[in-house]
């Protein structure tokens, strides 16, 4: 799968890309992801990319022109563009499982006071990441890179991803390592029997409270 992120801070990403289970995808070939500076595509001499609101008011206004033409530059008829925005559908897991399977997702991150409108044009969808205003779409950029590479095929055992939270409407099930007791506090005895039948059914009784008490919306979804 590609991914193109388009911002005007490719720096933020390179902790991102190189690290942990995102850097082993790119490794492996799993996702191939590629920054691009829409700045590089401004036609103006200066390389402007922003300028004051029409009829006025605080703030910068994301021009249209440097991202249109670095988005035409690596569009492909197969490509779905995704302005990252407050004002778009919530993102959540089920988007991401959809998201998972294209071929090529462009995500185009604001900044300022956001994007001149006449944006929307060219974009399939404007996706949010939660109802709340951040400095840019670079952490939303890498929130659904990261929820989609994991969910693509080799990035992580599929045994993992099956029982984790939301991806049958319910959460995940309470998790213990060793030591067996810490500060008198003991791990349930089941999961220490060795006996797969009972610790999967301890573990599926232990999702649904889990749910219960933490996300009853998501059992009355169910
Ligand atoms: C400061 S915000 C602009 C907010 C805009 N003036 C509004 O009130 O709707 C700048 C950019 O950050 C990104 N952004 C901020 N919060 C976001 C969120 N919750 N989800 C997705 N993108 C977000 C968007 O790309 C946005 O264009």
């Amino acid at each position: 799968m590609n991914i193109t992120i388009l911002t005007l801070f490719p720096e933020m990403f390179t902790g991102f890309l190189n690290t942990s289970i995102i850097k082993r995808a790119i490794q492996k070939k799993i996702v191939t992801i590629n920054i691009v500076n829409f700045r590089d595509y401004s036609p103006l001499n200066n390389h402007q990319v922003d300028d004051t609101p029409y009829g006025g008011g605080s703030g910068m206004v994301l021009r249209c022109e440097p991202i249109v033409s670095a988005l035409e530059s690596v569009k492909t008829k197969n490509s779905k563009t995704i302005l990252l925005s407050p004002q778009g559908k919530l993102f959540d897991q089920q988007k991401a499982i959809s998201l998972a399977k294209e071929e090529h997702i462009i995500l185009i991150c604001g900044h300022y006071e956001g994007f001149d409108e006449r944006i929307k044009n060219f974009t399939d969808e404007e996706l949010s990441i939660g109802n709340y205003i951040l400095t840019g779409g670079e952490l939303p950029a890498m929130v659904i890179t990261d929820a989609i590479t994991r969910l693509l095929k080799g990035t992580i055992k599929e045994d993992s991803l099956k029982n984790e939270s939301f991806m049958q409407d319910l959460l995940d099930y309470p998790t213990y390592t060793k030591p067996p007791v810490f500060r008198n506090l003991k791990v349930p005895d089941v999961l220490l029997s060795g006996h797969h039948e009972n610790i999967e059914q301890y573990r599926k009784e232990q999702a649904y409270l889990n749910t219960k008490n933490k996300r009853q919306d998501l059992l009355e979804k169910k």
